[in-house]
């Protein structure tokens, strides 16, 4: 099996958003701290009638019509979630439907969750699973679905909503490069959901912000190891066309890259530039818990590596700052934005990924980029995603209505016997949406 890896890809996200800018004068904080603090361009979220199930139904739906995959051709379904619905029927049970329908019922796989890894996680299930003697000949499918939705309070404006499918097989346009993989798992508080009957996380902010980037030192630096095992020779930022972070706010991933920078500057690697050298010449003695807390060296490192940024990073946000943190599906928001992008030069590039969730397990890994065929070619895929017309289509909703929808979803979660208002005036043909839950906590759902 060559190749194995992303075929084919599509993404779903609600309708209705709330701007950045008008959230932070409905929340009296200081102007620029969303937009410029964060990096935040407008932020989506799911209404009453919509859920991580109905978006999950609405892009599983969607991809197979639009590639025209028979459903019969699913031997493996693998849903990423940290979204608490049920504690123990899980969302692909759900999607089953769809696929019982058409008498297929011999699918592999249920869902994985740990905070926003766990559609890293489903997607390693799948690709291990066509790379294995198990495997039937049959393509797997990975989603990534979540609603991130916060207390009120300076993380608020963090969460967003999305939900992504991703078609698994051989002779991928985007297949994996499996030898080079780095993990970093350990047991941290920063951001968890200990309380079962709200669906809002306990987070640390500041605590979560060094965990992301003390994961990411780690992952780079196994990451770095194994290739240079491998091939023979160092591994440094420039031996990737593109780096995609898990992006819980834009920020961070500015934050990111300029820390892959000053590893390579400790790792002397030969393409750090003299100029940035002596920049970051004066950081070079900090221990490595001073080097998380020193503003002036993320200052640094961030003006040293900010014509790579543009380049090699750039085009990977555009979906996480217009819809925000979708836990599983951000990083993976981020991947199809630089299909998006830049999908005519990207065969025979190399896509490096970083994935965290919190509490904490993180990886890094590669993907080999290639034209493909049809109906799996990039270009085809850029069609599909169709990320342009679907940003352009969706309402601005003032502040007031967002914290309003927050605030209904809070009385209905884990509620049951009520009935939705069953207003899809805003959903696309062909969107699922939840109707109404019954007196046994049983969903049910429809399409518009
Ligand atoms: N203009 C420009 N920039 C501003 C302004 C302003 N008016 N006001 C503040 N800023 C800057 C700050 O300087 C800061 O930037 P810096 O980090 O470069 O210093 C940034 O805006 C944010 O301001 P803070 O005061 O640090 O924000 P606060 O602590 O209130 O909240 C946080 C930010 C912690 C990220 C919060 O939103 C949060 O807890 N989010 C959820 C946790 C999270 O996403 N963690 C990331 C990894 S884990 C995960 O994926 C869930």
């Amino acid at each position: 099996r060559k190749d194995v890896g992303i075929l084919a890809m599509d993404i779903y996200f609600p309708p209705t958003c709330v701007l950045q800018d008008e959230l932070e004068n409905h929340d009296g904080v200081s102007k620029g701290k969303y937009t410029i603090g964060l990096g935040q361009d407008s932020m989506a979220f799911c209404t009453e009638v919509e859920d991580v199930i109905s978006m999950s139904l609405t892009v599983v739906k969607s991809l197979l019509e639009k590639y025209k995959i028979d459903p019969k051709c699913i031997g493996r379904l693998e849903v990423g979630s940290e979204t608490v619905i049920d504690k123990s029927k899980s969302i692909k049970t759900w999607l089953m439907q769809i696929f019982e329908e058409c008498g297929n019922t011999d699918i592999e796989g249920v869902d994985s969750s740990n905070a926003c890894y766990g559609g890293t996680a489903a997607l390693f299930n799948c690709v291990n699973w066509v790379e294995s003697n198990s495997w039937d000949g049959r393509y797997g499918l990975v989603v990534c679905t979540d609603s991130a939705v916060y207390a009120e309070g300076p993380a608020r404006p963090t969460g967003g909503a999305a939900a992504i499918a991703m078609l698994i097989g051989p002779n991928a346009p985007i297949s994996f490069e499996s030898k080079y993989r780095g993990s970093r798992m350990a047991h941290v508080y920063d951001f968890y959901k200990p309380d079962l009957a709200s669906e809002y996380p306990v987070v640390d902010g500041k605590l979560s912000q060094t965990c992301y980037l003390m994961a990411l030192d780690s992952c780079y630096n196994v990451f770095c190891k194994k290739y240079e095992k491998l091939e023979g020779k160092q591994f440094s930022i420039h031996d990737a066309d593109y780096f995609v972070f898990h992006s819980p706010y834009n920020k961070l991933v500015q934050k990111s890259f300029a820390r892959l920078y000053y590893n390579d500057f400790l790792r002397k690697c030969s393409t750090v530039e003299e100029d940035s050298r002596t920049k970051l010449e004066p950081y070079s003695g900090l221990s490595s818990e001073e080097s998380y807390q020193s503003r002036e060296l993320e200052k640094a490192s961030q003006q040293v590596a900010k014509h790579l940024y543009d380049s090699k990073v750039q085009p990977t946000t555009l979906l996480p700052k217009q819809l925000g943190n979708m836990y599983t599906a951000s990083l993976y928001a981020a991947l199809a934005s630089v299909i998006h992008n830049k999908n005519e030069t990207l065969a025979g590039q190399r896509i490096v990924m970083f994935s965290y969730g919190s509490g904490l397990t993180s990886t890094m890994f590669s993907f080999k980029i290639s034209e493909g065929q049809h109906p799996f070619g990039l270009s085809n895929i850029v069609s599909i995603l169709d990320v342009s017309k679907k940003l352009e289509s969706r309402h601005v909703v003032a502040p007031e209505k967002f914290v309003a929808a927050l605030k209904l979803m809070e009385h209905r979660y884990g509620a049951k016997d009520f009935t939705t208002s069953q207003d899809t005036s805003l959903l696309a043909p062909g969107t699922y949406y939840l109707t109404h839950v019954d007196s046994m906590y049983r969903r049910f759902y429809a399409v518009k």
